[in-house]
């Protein structure tokens, strides 16, 4: 049967301060409706997999410490398919102990494993793509297929995976090597070779699969997760076992790899618009434009400024500027922040710096 599972677990820290640890990114009421309120990625996500399957068919994997916060902002989501991990170990860990799971329960299990911090127009376009990478298992059972994206930009936060021959599953083309987050340099090759696609982040595969190619590359974890699931008190398992997994992501430990071996990875072109809201720029796309061309939401009043993107949490309290161009404002309850557009990227380090203070 196919299944799909959301990453949710990240913590979404180039969001700061409106994105914190208690409350990340994938859980904040950012995507904008047009009734004027407002929901959640993770929100978005779950709909956009509800066009393809079941709702019972739907999986969450997020961190136990949100998992109050998921419940709350997936209200349809079956009590037995969310998925909590006592703490992060990044996505390998995450999708190994999804695909353990879902496999437990279901053997024959095809997994989707989609990402929480997207935003895809439309979502047709969405649906048919993850329809025929499903499509690819029945034609290629043991392939780890990933959603590609045109890349526009030779960005150095995403994984690249180069297009090699076609299959026999129309818009499906196997994939020749995959390189997540490569340098500025080989970026811009990648780019302008014209031979890559960014990797969405979401991939189907069996979940045997997934578990095999775990063994092969990172034999402790594909180890640790099966003691889990064979343990008569797996909760416990769970918790003694987890932490001590090695924290890698699933492209470095799984895709990278498995792309050197012909054939294993395929890729299907995943054709819509596509944000990955990761830094304050990108989610400026989710805001409200204002005429003088800045993403604002909330109490913002600007005058001649342009080029900023500006947001206060707080409805009682008015953001005010006048002869600002280019900047990030933020305003919460406890932080403001401040900073370039073009530094936009560096917020992590300034929370770091942050948390030292505060
Ligand atoms: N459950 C769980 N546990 N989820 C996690 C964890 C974890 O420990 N860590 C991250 N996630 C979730 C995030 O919430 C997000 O939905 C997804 O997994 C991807 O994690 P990111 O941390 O956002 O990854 P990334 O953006 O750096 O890179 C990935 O996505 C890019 C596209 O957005 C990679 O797959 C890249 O290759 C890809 O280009
Ligand atoms: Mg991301």
């Amino acid at each position: 049967m196919r299944h799909a599972v959301i990453m949710a677990g990240g913590s979404g820290t180039r969001l700061w301060p409106l994105s914190r640890s208690a409350r990340p990114k994938q859980l904040l009421d950012v995507v904008a409706e047009e009734s004027g309120g407002a929901h959640s990625l993770l929100a978005e996500a779950f709909a956009r997999l509800q066009a393809v399957l079941p709702t019972e068919q739907i999986w969450v994997c997020t961190a136990a410490r949100y998992g109050d916060a998921v419940r709350a902002a997936l209200p349809e989501l079956g009590a037995d398919r969310l998925i909590l991990e006592p703490v992060a170990r990044d996505t390998a860990n995450a999708v190994g102990l999804a695909a353990a799971l879902v496999a437990d329960a279901d053997p024959d299990a095809e997994l989707a494993v989609v990402s929480a911090d997207h935003v895809i127009r439309p979502v047709e376009r969405f649906a048919d793509a993850l329809r025929t990478a499903y499509d690819c298992l029945a034609a290629r059972p043991r392939s780890l297929v990933t959603l590609g994206i045109t890349p526009t930009s030779p960005a150095t936060g995403f994984g690249y995976v180069q297009k090699g021959d076609p299959t026999e599953v129309p818009g499906a083309a196997e994939a020749a090597s995959f390189r997540e987050k490569p340098d500025l340099a080989t970026a811009q090759e990648y780019l302008a070779s014209g031979e890559y696609l960014w990797n969405s982040g979401m991939f189907v595969w069996r979940a045997q699969t997934v578990l095999d190619a775990l063994r092969d590359h990172l034999p402790e974890t594909a180890a640790g997760l099966a003691r889990i699931v064979a343990a008569e008190d797996r909760d416990a398992e769970l918790q003694e076992v987890f932490p001590t997994l090695q924290k890698i992501s699933v492209d470095y430990a799984v895709l990278e790899p498995a792309a050197a071996e012909p054939g294993r990875v395929l890729v299907v072109d995943l054709d819509v618009d596509w944000l990955d809201v990761g830094s304050w720029p990108a989610l400026a796309h989710t805001l409200d434009a204002d005429e003088q061309g800045n993403a604002v939401r909330g109490l913002v009043v600007a005058l001649d400024s342009s080029g900023n993107v500006v947001l206060s949490d707080d409805p009682d309290h008015l953001v005010a500027l006048v002869g600002v161009r280019d900047s990030v404002v933020v305003h919460t309850a406890d932080v403001t922040m401040v900073c370039p557009v073009g530094d936009a990227e560096r917020v992590k380090q300034l929370l770091a710096a942050a948390e030292e203070r505060f």
